[in-house]
C-alpha cells in the first residue's frame, strides 16, 4: 500500500514538472529597436539597399529582455532551451505568407544582397522564440508591425526634430521630446564615424510585458554604449536625411551623393541584427536545427516513463482483484 502510494506520488511529481518546464522566461519587458536607414546606409554606403526607405523599420523586433535592461540570450536547444518547442525558424515563412508585404515595408534588411527570408527567421531565433509568441511567428511578427506602424510610435513625429544634413542635435533633447510627447524615455543608439562624431542609429521602445505589448515604460537605460562612448557635451547625433529617390539611370550619382566625406573609413556597424549579404549569411544557416528540441526529447522520456509506473499500477491493483 505505501509503495502503491509512493508511485503514485512520483508519477503525479513526473507528470507536473513536466508541464512546469515548460513556462515562459521570466522576463519584465519588450524592446523595439527602430532604425534610421539613412542613418546605417550613410555607414555602409556599398552595401546598403536603394532606394533607402524613408521611414524608420525594425531592426530588432519585441526582445524580450530582463528589468536591468540585459536581452534575453537567443533561443537554443541546449543552452537556451527557453520555451516548450517554439516554431523552428526553417517553418515560419509559410505562417507569414499573409504579412510578406507589410514585412518588406516595415522590416527589411537593409543590407543589399541580403535575404529577408533568412534575415526573418533570425530575428525568430533571437527575439521570437523567447517571446510569449513561442509557437505563433505570424502574431509575433503582425504585433511587431502593428507598433512600428502605429503613428504614435513613429520617432519620426516622437523625436520632434526633422532629418538634418546641416545641424547636429543634443542627445539629451531628443530623449526629453519623445518623453514628452509619448510620455516614456525611449533608448537611442547611435553610430559612430570619424573623430567621434556621431549618428542617431534607432530609437528604441520599452514595452511592459503583455499579451500584445502595448503599455510603454521608460526604458532603464536612454542611450546604448555607443553614444555614451563620447563626452557628454558632444553628445549630439546627426539625423540626415534620405537622399532624394533618383530615376535608375541617375542611380550612380545618387551612390556618389550618398557616400560619405570620410570614404576610407571602414563601416561602423554596431550592436546591429541586420544580416551579412549571402557569402556570410549562408554560413549562419546551417546553425539550424531539426524540429525536435532536445527539450522535447526530455518531456517525451518522462512521459514514456510516467506511462509505464501507471501501467505497473495498473497491473498490481488487478492482481490485488484477482487475490481478493
Ligand atoms: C541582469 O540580471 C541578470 C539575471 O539576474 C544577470 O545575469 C545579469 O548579469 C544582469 N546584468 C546587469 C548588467 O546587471
Ligand atoms: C534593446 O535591445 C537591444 C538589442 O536589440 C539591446 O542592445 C539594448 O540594450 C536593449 N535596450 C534596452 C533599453 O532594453
Amino acid at each position: 500500500m505505501v509503495m502503491k502510494q509512493f508511485l503514485l506520488a512520483f508519477a503525479a511529481a513526473v507528470l507536473w514538472s513536466s508541464v512546469e518546464s515548460a513556462q515562459s522566461p521570466d522576463f519584465a519587458y519588450y524592446n523595439l529597436s527602430l532604425i534610421w536607414p539613412a542613418s546605417f546606409c550613410f555607414s555602409a554606403p556599398k552595401n546598403c539597399i536603394r532606394p533607402i526607405p524613408k521611414i524608420f523599420t525594425i531592426n530588432n523586433g519585441l526582445c524580450p529582455t530582463l528589468k536591468n535592461g540585459t536581452a534575453l540570450p537567443p533561443y537554443d536547444p541546449v543552452d537556451n532551451n527557453c520555451n516548450y518547442n517554439p516554431a523552428a525558424p526553417a517553418d515560419i515563412m509559410k505562417s507569414l505568407a499573409p504579412i510578406k508585404t507589410r514585412l518588406q515595408k516595415t522590416w527589411s534588411n537593409l543590407l543589399n544582397g541580403g535575404s529577408n527570408d533568412l534575415f526573418w527567421q533570425i530575428e525568430w531565433t533571437d527575439q521570437g522564440m523567447c517571446s510569449d509568441y513561442p509557437q505563433d511567428p505570424l502574431t509575433y511578427f503582425t504585433t511587431n508591425l502593428n507598433l512600428a506602424e502605429n503613428s504614435k510610435y513613429d520617432p519620426l513625429k516622437a523625436l520632434g526634430v526633422q532629418p538634418s544634413s546641416t545641424s547636429a542635435y543634443a542627445i539629451s533633447t531628443l530623449l526629453a521630446n519623445v518623453k514628452k510627447k509619448v510620455g516614456f524615455y525611449p533608448q537611442i543608439s547611435c553610430i559612430i564615424q570619424g573623430s567621434n562624431k556621431l549618428y542617431l542609429r534607432e530609437v528604441r521602445f520599452c514595452f511592459k510585458r503583455a499579451k500584445p505589448p502595448t503599455q510603454l515604460q521608460d526604458c532603464p537605460s536612454q542611450m546604448d554604449y555607443v553614444c555614451k562612448s563620447v563626452p557628454t557635451v558632444q553628445q549630439k547625433v546627426i539625423f540626415p536625411p534620405p537622399p532624394a529617390t533618383v530615376s535608375s539611370h541617375d542611380a550612380s550619382r545618387e551612390i556618389l551623393a550618398s557616400t560619405p566625406n570620410e570614404p576610407n573609413e571602414t563601416p561602423t556597424d554596431q550592436g546591429g541584427d541586420i544580416m551579412s549579404p549571402p557569402a556570410t549569411a549562408s554560413s549562419s544557416s546551417t546553425s539550424y536545427w531539426p524540429n525536435l528540441t532536445c527539450g522535447s526529447l526530455v518531456y517525451i522520456q518522462w512521459g514514456i516513463i510516467s506511462l509505464l509506473v501507471l501501467y505497473i499500477l495498473a497491473r498490481r491493483n488487478r492482481a490485488h482483484e484477482h487475490v481478493d
